[in-house]
């Protein structure tokens, strides 16, 4: 079954991808992000499944649509009443990066995560503190350690000096001292503007050159992260960072008391019929950004199925005007 989501999944983001590359380079991140989310939301309708946005753009009140708990997809019917297709959780990022692609910079991707029914944390939109690494690295660090002690955990577990290893952090004042403790320890550094989600899904793909991402971004990319790294072997490890009492009070309304614990990978996205798709909208580490051609465009995508352990890079041609051919060419 989730093969087959996984496929249905893809045309999601991808729909989403071609609709917020038309706004590359044009300083408008607000119009990114709501052609991606309009694309997802009308591609998810056309898809035979019962789900519920479990995170997605805010608050029923504050967003249009892919509010969390909007019901979305086209529910079939077994006769009258009651959908017979099974429960679906879904987490959305309908655009990772909605300034890179604003800026016409790379690594901006449309993303989502399905699972059964609470196999996706339901994170409130606040920080986490992350540390995320590769399948090789599993199991071996720990975020309660220093970062140097990390780093040099990391570089053991891929028999490397640390000065081979390369940490990517979001480039933000909240990370200086992080910044100087990381370079301190010899490693390198790869500051990015935004996008720690497709860096962290980065350190699991070997060739990428990323081997950690460490440091302070937003809880849902957490989840999303987490389901990826579960479909890829990796690892994540999150607290929560409050950034007031507002958002304490609101996680506490939502069952999360303990404001030090440590999630691991497998409590951010527990599902056990988890997929995840990601499609590039600018082009980056990991995924080639939305290239158009006369009458189509070309995405490429990243499929995976946890139960599965199948990942698919999925290369593909969209013709708009239906009546001509796919225009194909390697
Ligand atoms: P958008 O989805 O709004 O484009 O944000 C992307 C992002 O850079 C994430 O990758 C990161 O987790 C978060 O924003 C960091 O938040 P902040 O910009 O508040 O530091």
């Amino acid at each position: 079954m989730e093969q087959l989501l996984a496929l249905e999944m893809v045309r999601v983001t991808e729909a989403a991808a071609i609709a917020s590359a038309r706004f590359m380079g044009r300083g408008d991140r607000m119009g990114a992000d709501q052609a991606a989310t309009e694309a997802m939301r009308r591609t998810m309708d056309e898809i035979d499944m019962s789900g519920t946005i479990v995170i997605g753009e805010g608050e029923r009140d504050e967003a249009p649509m892919l509010y969390i708990g909007e019901r979305v997809g086209r529910p079939g019917s077994a006769g009258e009443g009651e959908s017979s297709l099974p429960e679906i959780d879904i987490a959305v990022d309908p655009l990772e990066g909605t300034n890179l692609v604003a800026h016409g910079q790379g690594n901006a991707i449309t993303v989502l995560a399905a699972s059964e029914r609470d196999g996706l944390l339901h994170a409130p939109d606040t920080y986490f503190d992350k540390l995320c690494v590769g399948p090789i690295v599993a199991g071996k660090v720990d975020i309660r350690l220093t970062p140097t002690e990390n780093v040099h955990r990391i570089a053991t577990a891929l028999g490397r000096n640390v000065n081979d290893i390369t940490v990517v952090i979001l480039d933000r004042p909240r990370h200086e001292a992080l910044i100087a403790e990381v370079r301190a320890a010899g490693a390198r550094i790869k500051l990015i503007s935004d996008g720690d989600l497709s860096a962290a899904i980065s350190c699991a793909v070997s060739g990428t050159g990323v081997h950690a991402v460490m440091g302070i971004g937003g809880a849902p990319e957490g989840v999303l992260t987490a389901a990826a790294l579960r479909c890829l072997g990796g690892e994540i490890q999150a607290r929560f960072r409050f950034r007031n009492d507002d958002e304490r009070a609101r996680a506490a309304r939502m069952g999360i008391a303990d404001d030090d614990h440590v999630y691991t990978t497998e409590e951010l996205a527990s599902g056990e019929n988890l997929v995840f798709a990601a499609t590039g909208v600018t082009s980056g580490d990991l995924l080639d950004g939305v290239r158009f051609f006369g009458g189509g465009a070309r995405t490429h995508s990243l499929v995976m199925a946890y139960r599965t352990q199948q990942v698919r890079f999925i290369d593909t041609v969209h013709m708009f005007d239906r009546s001509k051919p796919p225009a194909v060419r390697l």
